[in-house]
């Protein structure tokens, strides 16, 4: 096994043992990227306040989100074809989320189906949701995901339409991968996700086929966007969706202190500050420039989490020292999947454990409930005059 110190390391076997297409899905941004590359590069910006001689004995990282207990402040985020990144790769990453006692969001766009993961996992999982036109459909998605034991539902609010990531387009994205002669010729070369590959019955959108109507080309992500995202959504139409689930619910996408405003006003028991991994609004800025503001606003009415950008534990320090009572990771346990399957994401959440209560102790924290805005130093114009 390759010694592995941080999640570059998983990203590099994930880059070498997947197809060029799945790989390429994961690692890119809509248009020119500058988001995408940005909500890294910000969170490089903030620096950690080093302290010493502070008792480092007894530490611990548990806290909660939305009432659940989590062994650290970190969720999995939902990442659409997971399972094609490695054979039933969403069981996988909800096995070991469940382990290290993590949240687990199976996306809508997923591979295995939420009865899938209901089967092979013990414990209750998160279930996103985008904002769908049929109203039949979504209600009957939400009856799975009752039926399967789910204890929230996160709903994207930011992808009614999708941004344009150039990748897909050139590798022509599909689950199952199209046969062509260059995707024969990539494929060809990763022979171990080849068969495991054949050696599941998973290779279709779980929750789509066999259960939406009138999809075009069900092994399309961006025609089945188009087909069945609702263009018209607006506010009033997702305090409808949040009043469909009577249960705890999340609303991922907020990038604005006026749109954070109206979540909370709708109920929402927490939102998650993100720009879609710089997936959608390509200029817009990072998750944790914008972090701050959104806290100072709305934190006393709604829990606030945060996407976008986080490779590291010192990453996942950093939000929540700025007020995230919770972060997710996508890319980051994505690549571990790609690189050694479940045992690859048990790996990314160590290591951004063991990233994450070092640099905690080094601040002289040894609670992460009680870390706060003291621990970073943060340059005077980070969230900066944008007017
Ligand atoms: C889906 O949500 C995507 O970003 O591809």
């Amino acid at each position: 096994m390759p010694v592995i110190t941080n999640i570059y390391d998983l990203k590099r076997l994930h880059k070498r043992r997947t197809p060029k297409m799945f790989y390429d899905y994961c690692e890119s941004g809509s248009w020119t990227e500058q988001t995408f590359r940005e909500n890294v590069t910000d969170f490089d910006k903030i620096r950690l306040r080093q302290r010493i001689a502070v008792n480092m004995e007894g530490r611990s990282t548990a806290t909660q989100m939305i009432g659940q207990d989590v062994a650290m402040p970190v969720a999995l985020a939902p990442v659409g074809l997971t399972g094609m990144q490695r054979a039933d790769g969403e069981i996988k990453a909800a096995r070991a989320a469940e382990k290290f006692g993590v949240p687990f969001t199976l996306s809508t766009m997923s591979i295995c189906s939420i009865e899938d993961v209901a089967e092979n996992t013990e414990k209750p999982f998160w279930f996103q949701v985008y904002t769908l036109k049929d109203d039949d459909f979504m209600r009957r998605l939400l009856d799975r995901a009752k039926d399967a034991n789910c204890s929230a539902i996160v709903i994207t609010v930011d992808l009614q339409i999708m941004g344009q990531r150039h990748k897909d387009l050139k590798n022509g994205l599909s689950a199952p991968p199209k046969l062509t002669p260059k995707s024969i010729a990539d494929m060809v070369t990763k022979v171990a996700w080849g068969l495991e590959m054949l050696g599941t019955k998973r290779r279709f959108f779980g929750n789509i086929v066999g259960h939406a109507k009138g999809v075009t080309d069900p092994s399309s992500l961006s025609s089945w966007t188009a087909e069945a995202f609702d263009p018209a959504l607006d506010w009033d139409r997702i305090a409808t969706l949040r009043r469909m689930w009577d249960g705890k619910v999340i609303l991922k996408g907020i990038l604005d202190v006026e749109d954070a405003k109206r979540a909370a006003e709708i109920g929402a028991d927490a939102i998650v500050v993100s720009n879609h991994g710089g997936r959608q609004l390509d200029g817009a800025l990072s998750s944790i420039r914008m972090l701050e503001q959104i806290v100072e606003a709305v934190g006393d009415k709604v829990e606030v989490h945060l996407d976008s950008g986080i490779r590291s534990g010192q990453d996942v320090l950093k939000a929540v020292a700025m007020g995230a009572k919770g972060t997710y990771i996508g890319r980051a346990f994505v690549h571990g999947l790609g690189a050694m399957g479940e045992a690859g994401v048990t790996k990314a959440l160590e290591v951004i454990h063991k990233e994450l209560d070092v640099s905690m102790a080094l601040c002289g924290r040894r609670d992460i409930k009680e870390v706060d805005r003291d621990i970073l130093l943060v340059p005077e114009d980070f969230a900066g005059r944008w007017a």
